[in-house]
């Protein structure tokens, strides 16, 4: 019951009907940070989104105030005395709608605890971006994270060391809840300078005659590979196997082979720098990552949390990698379209 007056009546709160409607929060979110970042360009960059998608979402928006928002100077755009005036109620909504969400977390108890999180050896490259920007809204929780390879994180999970997980592959030994998260592509890496870079649809049974630097037993890139590598009838030349995608990209830099590890792992460097991508029939391996816990399992406030949180994060870093590598992005469609993004045994 909302508090009353001290006659027992609460009138009705200012409603803007209208507003209601036709605008959108995500609108006047869009349009707040163009004011405040004096460009369309950066305005899209900050929330990660398009131009195209920046440009409509403010098209919409002047067309329900019915007034236009921004007026062209020489080669700049400024906000109009409209534009100013919203700015202005943007500011103050988001504001009450941030003491909100603070108050919210309080009330909900997640100001404090502490999150355990066990992730697969190749989710060390974007977790902790993730786990960041957890952490900036609540900063203060403790956060324990546990980064082991597959096998081990199974074990983890069956003897219930960690509140959520990070794989590549649900696993199937016993119930869990899954929710798929961002993309993990597999691609085959070699150095700069390897006869094959450049070339456009290298068969598999070509790569199958250059030496493979393997990672080690228990990694799910390791048998993900193996897979392809059977179901395409071809006998990998595994000349060694190392239990780090960091030590394997050196491996494959200094000469003694290929390997094929997660597009992630050339998060810091990228796709053009010493170690190259090849393009090879049937490659990326479009898998998928998963956020998992065990079925039944009574997940803390924190983890519950954290759990919302990282999904809506997944557009941001889905975004991060096509900018990071464009090809991505046609492979990304085909695999959304077919439903072959999920990669279970
Ligand atoms: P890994 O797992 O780091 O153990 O290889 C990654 C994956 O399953 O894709």
């Amino acid at each position: 019951m909302p508090p009353s007056s001290e006659h027992g009546y609460t009138p009705p709160a200012a409603m803007p009907d209208y507003l209601i409607r036709h605008a959108t929060l995500r609108q006047l979110q869009v349009f707040e940070a163009i004011v405040r970042l004096g460009s369309f360009t950066r305005a899209a960059e900050e929330l990660f989104l398009t131009q195209p998608t920046v440009s409509m979402q403010v098209k919409k928006l002047a067309d329900s105030m019915g007034l236009p928002l921004f007026e062209h100077v020489g080669r700049n755009v400024r906000p109009t005395e409209a534009g100013l005036e919203l700015y202005d109620s943007c500011r103050k909504i988001f504001e009450t709608l941030a003491n909100l969400e603070m108050k919210m977390a309080d009330l909900k108890g997640i100001k404090r605890g502490r999150l355990r999180l066990g992730v697969i050896t190749t989710a060390k490259y974007f977790a902790p971006q993730v786990l960041g920007e957890f952490c900036k809204m609540y900063p203060g929780i403790d956060v324990a994270l546990k980064v082991s390879n597959r096998d081990r994180i199974v074990e983890r999970i069956n003897a219930n060391e960690d509140d959520l997980y990070i794989m590549g592959q649900a696993p199937d030994q016993f119930e869990i809840e899954a929710f798929t998260f961002a993309p993990n592509p597999l691609v085959v890496m070699a150095p700069r300078d390897h006869p094959l870079v450049g070339h456009k649809n290298i068969p598999l049974a070509r790569i199958a005659e250059e030496p493979l630097i393997l990672r080690e037993p228990g990694s799910g890139t390791r048998d993900a590979i193996l897979r392809i590598f059977k179901a395409a009838g071809c006998r990998a030349q595994v000349r060694m196997e190392l239990g780090s995608n960091e030590a394997i990209k050196h491996a494959v830099v200094g000469g003694l082979g290929l390997s094929v590890l997660s597009l992630h792992t050339l998060s810091l460097e990228g796709p053009a720098g010493p170690v190259a991508l090849l393009d090879v029939e049937g490659f990326p391996i479009m898998r998928q990552w998963y956020l998992v816990y065990p079925k039944g399992k009574e997940l803390s406030l924190v983890a519950r949390a954290f759990l919302d949180f990282a999904l809506d994060f997944e557009p941001q870093m889905r975004i991060r990698m096509q900018q990071m590598w464009p090809d991505l992005s046609k492979f990304m469609d085909t695999a959304e379209k077919s439903g072959s993004a999920v990669d279970q045994k």
